[in-house]
């Protein structure tokens, strides 16, 4: 993306991160879940924002539906479109880690380049990537949005894991999984937990 003209960011002024992670006592991370729709992603991430807010740290959710109903909501679900929506949406994750804040986005991101955009645009020391894995029939099983079955019948067009390919993470990747197909909501809340403290931990500085 090109920098339009006459325009001067400056950042030196502002109070940086450190001090803002000092105040909150904690270290700003983004938590980038990713699968597809029905799988788990928003589940996991608002357990865990519960658990987290109960012992003191301060988080921000961003999520696919509601980040799509009103900043996102001028885009639908092409390739460009959905390139845009991540594009924006690791934006605003930045400006809340700029503030020492953790994030969890829940968001499908198709495919490994929408991936390494997302990385990109945080630089990955301030990214972990959590692949939320259940397979298309068990997420159309589970239908909690009734989608699935709108796809099925024609009604929902460039539905992801029917008409519009999810590309599943590599190894190389070094993304986390979290099987929900194996694990009940419970023990995915544990693994995460016990995962996720040391990052946004002060004590581990
Ligand atoms: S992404 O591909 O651009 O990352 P995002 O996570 O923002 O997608 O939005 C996915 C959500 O939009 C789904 O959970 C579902 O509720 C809704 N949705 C509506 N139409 C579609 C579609 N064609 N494909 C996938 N999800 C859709």
């Amino acid at each position: 993306m090109t920098s339009p003209g006459n325009i001067y960011p400056e950042f030196e002024r502002m109070l940086g991160r450190d001090a803002k992670e000092a105040q909150l006592k904690q270290h700003g991370h983004v938590f980038w879940f990713y699968g597809l729709s029905g799988s788990g992603k928003s589940t996991l991430a608002n357990a865990l924002e519960r658990e987290l807010t109960n012992k003191g740290y301060v988080i921000k959710i961003l999520d696919g539906d509601n980040i799509r109903s009103r900043l996102n909501s001028d885009l639908g679900f092409s390739d460009t479109d959905r390139c845009e929506n991540i594009r924006r949406i690791a934006e605003v994750a930045r400006l809340f880690l700029e503030a020492g804040i953790v994030v969890f986005t829940s968001f499908i991101t198709p495919k490994r380049s929408l991936r390494a955009a997302a990385s990109e645009i945080l630089g990955e020391g301030n990214i972990t990537r959590i692949y939320v894995e259940a397979s298309f029939e068990t997420c159309a099983k589970r239908d909690i949005k009734g989608l699935y079955a709108k796809a099925a019948t024609g009604g929902l067009k460039e539905f992801t894991g029917k008409d519009s390919f999810f590309e599943a993470p590599e190894q190389a990747d070094n993304d986390w999984t979290i099987r929900t197909e194996e694990q009940s909501e419970e023990e995915s809340l544990r693994e995460l937990l016990e995962k996720v403290s040391p990052f946004i931990s002060l004590a581990n500085s």
